[in-house]
């Protein structure tokens, strides 16, 4: 998938379902290797993607060595699910939301990877999603997530119930806007 096609279908979605999206672009690819420079070196096991979109982080997990079978990429919307199965034909894409990934068995998985809206998110979805994707990981997965604020995109509230502890990437200013990618470790699993 070339970010040619890309691109007119994300702005397209853009215009749809603004708060669904809440991203004036797709992630750059500067932003996609930094968060695949995160995955954890001393895991195996599949790889989650949350809110694949137009599949530019999909694209860097797969360059940086991701088996193709052991990547499952979690989106909501229904067209950018059908371009996600054309262009990755080989990975595992599921039209559900990030937050019934623990309904599909998923587990010693590697590390979950999100460019969820998650600055947009409530509280309750945040802590849901956050949960779910640590039980599937087990002790020692690392959640990472991209924000465009200046400060962690999880609420105080649910990174002080589960416990969470980040490291914070430099910011990547080759992305629109520029971003920042946090790797969360939770520390009751
Ligand atoms: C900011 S875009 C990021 C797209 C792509 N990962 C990128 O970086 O260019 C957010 C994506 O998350 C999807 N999304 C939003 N809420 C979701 C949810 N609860 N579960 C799964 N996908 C969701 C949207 O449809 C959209 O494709």
């Amino acid at each position: 998938m070339s970010l040619q096609s890309g691109l007119p279908l994300f702005l397209g979605q853009l215009i749809r379902s603004p708060h669904k999206i809440s991203a004036i672009a797709p992630s750059s690819a500067a932003l996609a290797r930094r968060m695949a420079m995160e995955l954890p070196l001393d895991r195996t096991g599949p790889v989650v993607e949350l809110g694949a979109g137009t599949g530019k982080i999909t694209r860097a997990l797969l360059e940086a060595g991701v088996a193709p079978d052991d990547l499952h990429a979690f989106e909501l919307n229904e067209e950018f699910v059908d371009n996600l199965r054309s262009g990755f034909p080989n990975i595992h894409v599921h039209h559900n939301k990030a937050q019934e990934m623990d309904q599909l068995g998923l587990n010693n998985v590697r590390a979950v990877v999100s460019g969820l809206p998650f600055l947009s998110m409530p509280g309750s979805i945040q802590h849901a999603i956050l949960r779910a994707s640590f039980k599937a990981m087990g002790p020692g997965g690392v959640y990472i997530q991209f924000t465009y604020g200046p400060k962690s995109p999880v609420q105080d509230r649910v990174s002080e119930e589960l416990a969470l502890t980040y490291t914070k990437s430099e910011t990547i200013w080759g992305n629109l806007p520029p971003a920042r990618v946090y790797s969360f470790r939770c520390a009751v699993v």
